[in-house]
């Protein structure tokens, strides 16, 4: 096990990412001061909405609501021509989630749904990584999810100032422990960071957002999205559900890949805490928060469906992906993996 820096630093942020298309280039030159400024109002709007250079562009732009990067000011938070470009992003993305996912059933069928084992385990990576996953795959998924699981929780957050009463109550009694229940070793991306540790993985925060295909940053992109907008809490508050209820039969098959392969202790650990943690969580959150948030604003159903249905349907893409190049003996990654020596 490598030495563990926490991944959670104070001071300097992630280096900016290589851009990957007109777009991201714009927004990364903008944020490093350099000459060129950001696209032109109306670019956005043509990218291809799930392609690499505004799946990047997004990422990098809601990045700075969180640790933000490295040389580049904190000012820039609510700068308002990136606020600007940041809208015809997110527009071009949510626009095109919204035309895939026209009206579903009724939240009760599609919850009930999530706890249902897949009939077809063919497209499932936890399935897979359980039976087959070797060290090397575990390795790359860990250095994906890394890309939320270093801010796991945050997105949800977000929601806690847009909910009432019982919702509100919940989701923050469900967040209390995500955060470690006042003990900053138990914080859950703190027991991620260890994970990766185990895994030989760089712990720090944002490390592998170049290694990252434009499907995990789409999946990323999708919580800030539905976080920092308070019209989207519905879809938030499905968005979480999904998580917590599909989190506890996953969890248990990746801490079963990650005894096999020998991954080591903190490995097992991270997946065998959310084995039992979110058998209750998926209990509150199903029951309370999304409960309490239409018992407060029914009309807020077909939200809290399109939250669980867009979360799927980013998933499984992202499921296609992995698999696809895995079961060639690929690397799932943009860029070759940094493991560090010794591990
Ligand atoms: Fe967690
Ligand atoms: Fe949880």
């Amino acid at each position: 096990m490598t030495g563990v820096d926490t991944g959670l630093p104070a001071d300097a942020g992630p280096a900016l990412p290589e851009p990957r298309g007109d777009l991201s280039a714009g927004v990364v030159a903008a944020l490093a001061g350099e000459p060129g400024g950001l696209p032109p109002p109306g670019e956005a709007v043509r990218a291809e909405p799930y392609g690499d250079d505004l799946q990047l562009a997004l990422y990098v732009l809601y990045e700075l609501h969180y640790r933000g990067f490295s040389g580049v000011p904190d000012r820039a938070e609510w700068d308002p021509d990136l606020l600007r470009l940041r809208r015809e992003a997110e527009d071009r993305f949510f626009t095109a989630l919204r035309a895939e996912l026209p009206d579903g059933p009724g939240v009760e069928e599609t919850l009930g749904a999530l706890l249902v084992e897949p009939a077809d385990r063919g497209n499932s990576v936890s399935h897979y990584l359980q039976r087959h996953g070797e060290l090397w795959q575990l390795q790359e998924y860990a250095a994906l999810r890394s890309l939320y699981h270093l801010k796991e929780a945050d997105p949800h957050l977000w929601v806690i100032p847009r909910l009432n009463g019982r919702a509100k109550a919940a989701m923050a009694a469900v967040e209390f422990d995500e955060f470690g229940a006042g003990r900053a070793e138990e914080v859950h991306a703190r027991l991620f960071a260890d994970l990766m540790a185990d895994l030989g993985l760089r712990t720090s925060y944002g490390y592998y957002l170049d290694s990252a295909c434009a499907e995990v940053l789409a999946t990323v992109n999708l919580m800030s999205l539905f976080g920092l907008h308070r019209r989207l809490r519905g879809a938030l508050v499905g968005h979480f559900a999904t998580v917590e209820a599909t989190s506890s039969p996953g969890s248990r098959r990746l801490a079963q890949a990650m005894r096999r392969t020998g991954a080591g202790p903190a490995a097992e650990r991270f997946y065998d805490e959310h084995v039992e943690a979110d058998a209750v969580h998926e209990q509150v959150v199903r029951r309370e928060v999304v409960g309490g948030l239409l018992a407060d604003e029914p009309h807020l159903a077909p939200d809290v469906v399109f939250g669980v249905r867009a979360t799927g349907l980013l998933e499984e893409r992202l499921g296609r992906r992995l698999l696809t190049a895995w079961r060639a003996g690929a690397t799932s990654l943009r860029a070759p993996l940094a493991v560090a020596p010794g591990s």
